[in-house]
C-alpha cells in the first residue's frame, strides 16, 4: 500500500513557534511515532504532507524511504491528500495516517486494510460517548454508510450520531485523483473534505466499509499541550504495562517515564521515578532505586544502581555497584564488582573488575586497573585547558583521598599514593609517593572574633 501522511496543519492551539507534529511524545516527534507505525505496514511509497514549518519538519524526520509533498495552503484534508498524489503507486490502495495521530497500533491499522481489501474504501470509525467535534458516520437504514459529515455542517438529528471518523482512511488509489479533483468546499469551513471522497465511491460502485481500534486512544490527536500531556500519560502507562507483562518490577507503573526503548532481562526491578533515555538495556537481577536518569546505556547483571545516579551513556560489567549519586558519562566503561560511589565522575575512562572510587572524584579520560581503590577527593587533571590527556593507574593501585594526578601520567602496578598528593610525574610499579609538606603546629592560638558595630 501507499501511506500518505498529514502533516501541514499549523496547529494554533499549541501556542508554540515549533511545527505541531515535532512536538516530543515520549522524547521523539509526534510525526515519529506516525511513521514508526507506518513504517511497520512496509508500505509501497511513503509521502508526507508539510506546510507549517515545511523545512523544518524536512530536517527532523527526512530518511531515503520518505517523499514530501508541501502544501503551500491549507485547504482542507482532501487538498492536502491531492498534493501526494503524484508521489503514489496507483495500482495499490492508500493509507491515509494523520502526523498529530501518534498512537494508533499496526494491527487496528492491518486490519482496517484487511476490511478494505479487493478495492473497497475503508474509514476507521470509533463510537464515543461524547462525539462533539468530530465528523459523524451516516447509515441508511440497512446500516450501510452514505456519508460522513463534519460537526460544523451536521444537522441536529446527525450530531446525535455517536459513531464519528476518526480521520485514518483506506482508498483505492486508481479514482482518487478523480475524487479528489471533483471535491467542493462550499461548505461551512470553506475547505476541501476529504470526507467528501466517501460519497465518490459510493458513486463509483464501490463498497465503503468500517473498522474498529482495539482501543479508544489509538485515534486521540493533539491539538493542544494538555492533549499532548493525556497522551503522553497513556503511552507511558502502555509501556509500563508492557514492561510488568514481561516480569519487571515497578514500584509504581505511573512513575517510570521511557524515552526510547528499554530492554530488560529477568528479575529487573526499578523503583519510583525513573528516567529512561535512548537505548538502554538493563541485564538480569538489576535494582534501580529512585530517581535515576539513564540514557544510552548497557548494565550488566545484578548491578545494583542506588537513588538518584545519573548515566549518560555506559557501560558496567556484572554486580557492579553505582550510586546513590553516582554520575556516568559517555565512554564509561565499568568492570565487574567496580564500585562507583556518591559524587563520584566518570567519563571516557575504563574501570577494571573490582575497582572502586566511592566518594567525590573525577575521573576522566583514564585507564584504570583491577582492583584499584581510589580514595574520596580524587582528581584526574585530564585537561590543560587547551588538550586532553589520559591518566592510566595499573592494577592494585591505592590512590590516597585528596589525590590529584596530572595527565599524562602512569601509575604502575601496586604502587600507593599517599593522601593529598599531586602525582605530575610517572609512579614505578610498587613505589610509595607523596608531596613533602610540613604540619605546622602553633599553640595558645586564638581565633578572630566578628568586631562589634
Ligand atoms: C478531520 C475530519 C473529521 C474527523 C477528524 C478526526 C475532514 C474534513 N474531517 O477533521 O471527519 O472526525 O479529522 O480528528 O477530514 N491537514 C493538512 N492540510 C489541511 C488540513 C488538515 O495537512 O489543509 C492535516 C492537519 O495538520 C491534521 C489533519 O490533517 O493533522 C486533520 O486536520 P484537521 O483540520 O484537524 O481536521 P478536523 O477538522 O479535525
Ligand atoms: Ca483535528
Amino acid at each position: 500500500m501507499n501511506i500518505v501522511i498529514l502533516a501541514a496543519g499549523m496547529g494554533k492551539r499549541m501556542r508554540s513557534a515549533l511545527p505541531k507534529v515535532l512536538h516530543p511524545l515520549a522524547g521523539r516527534p509526534l510525526l515519529s511515532h506516525v511513521l514508526d507505525v507506518a513504517r511497520a505496514l512496509k508500505p509501497t511509497r511513503l509521502v508526507v504532507v508539510i506546510g507549517h514549518g515545511a523545512e523544518q519538519v524536512k530536517k527532523a524526520v527526512g530518511a531515503p524511504d520518505v517523499q514530501f509533498a508541501v502544501q503551500e495552503q491549507q485547504l482542507g484534508t482532501g487538498h492536502a491528500v491531492q498534493q501526494a498524489l503524484p508521489l503514489l503507486d496507483p495500482s495499490v490502495p492508500t493509507l491515509i495516517l494523520y502526523g498529530d495521530v501518534p498512537l494508533t497500533r499496526v494491527s487496528t491499522l492491518q486490519r482496517l486494510a484487511n476490511a478494505a481489501s479487493d478495492g473497497r474504501y475503508g474509514v476507521l470509525t470509533v463510537t464515543l460517548d461524547d462525539p462533539t467535534g468530530y465528523g459523524r458516520i451516516v447509515r441508511n437504514a440497512a446500516g450501510a454508510v452514505q456519508r460522513i459529515v463534519e460537526q460544523k455542517d451536521a444537522n441536529a438529528d446527525q450530531l446525535k450520531i455517536a459513531e464519528i471518523n476518526t480521520g485514518i482512511v483506506i482508498t483505492p488509489t486508481a479514482q482518487l485523483g478523480e475524487w479528489l479533483a471533483s471535491l467542493k468546499n462550499d461548505n461551512v469551513q470553506g475547505e476541501f473534505y476529504l470526507t467528501d471522497v466517501v460519497e465518490c465511491a459510493l458513486e463509483d460502485g464501490i463498497e465503503v466499509v468500517t473498522s474498529q481500534p482495539d482501543e479508544e486512544w489509538e485515534t486521540l490527536g493533539v491539538n493542544s499541550k494538555q492533549q499532548l500531556a493525556e497522551l503522553e500519560r497513556i503511552h507511558q502507562g502502555n509501556v509500563a504495562e508492557a514492561l510488568l507483562v514481561a516480569g519487571v518490577t515497578l514500584l509504581d507503573p505511573a512513575r517510570i517515564d521511557v524515552r526510547g526503548t528499554l530492554t530488560c532481562g529477568c528479575d529487573v526491578s526499578i523503583d519510583v521515578n525513573c528516567v529512561f533515555e535512548g537505548d538502554v538495556t538493563l541485564a538480569d537481577n538489576v535494582t534501580v532505586g529512585p530517581n535515576c536518569v539513564i540514557r544510552d546505556a548497557s548494565i550488566g547483571a545484578g548491578t545494583r544502581i542506588d537513588a538518584f545516579t545519573h548515566i549518560d551513556g555506559g557501560k558496567t560489567g556484572a554486580n557492579v555497584v553505582l550510586g546513590p549519586y553516582a554520575r556516568l558519562r559517555p565512554g564509561a566503561v565499568l568492570g565487574d564488582e567496580a564500585h562507583v560511589g556518591n559524587f563520584v565522575e566518570v567519563k571516557n575512562a575504563v574501570f577494571g573488575r573490582g575497582s572502586k572510587a566511592n566518594h567525590l572524584s573525577y575521573i576522566g579520560d583514564s585507564d584504570i586497573g583491577a582492583r584499584v581503590n581510589i580514595g574520596a577527593g580524587t582528581i584526574t587533571c585530564n585537561y590543560d585547558g587547551a588538550n586532553k590527556f589520559r591518566t592510566v593507574i595499573e592494577d592494585d593501585v591505592f590512590v590516597g583521598s585528596d589525590t590529584q594526578l596530572v595527565a599524562p601520567v602512569r601509575v604502575g602496578r601496586g604502587a600507593s599514593i599517599a593522601a593529598g598528593t599531586t602525582v605530575w610525574k610517572d609512579v614505578a610499579e610498587d613505589q610509595l609517593v607523596l608531596n613533602e609538606k610540613t604540619q605546622v603546629s602553633k599553640s595558645g592560638y586564638v581565633r578572630p572574633t566578628k568586631k562589634k558595630a
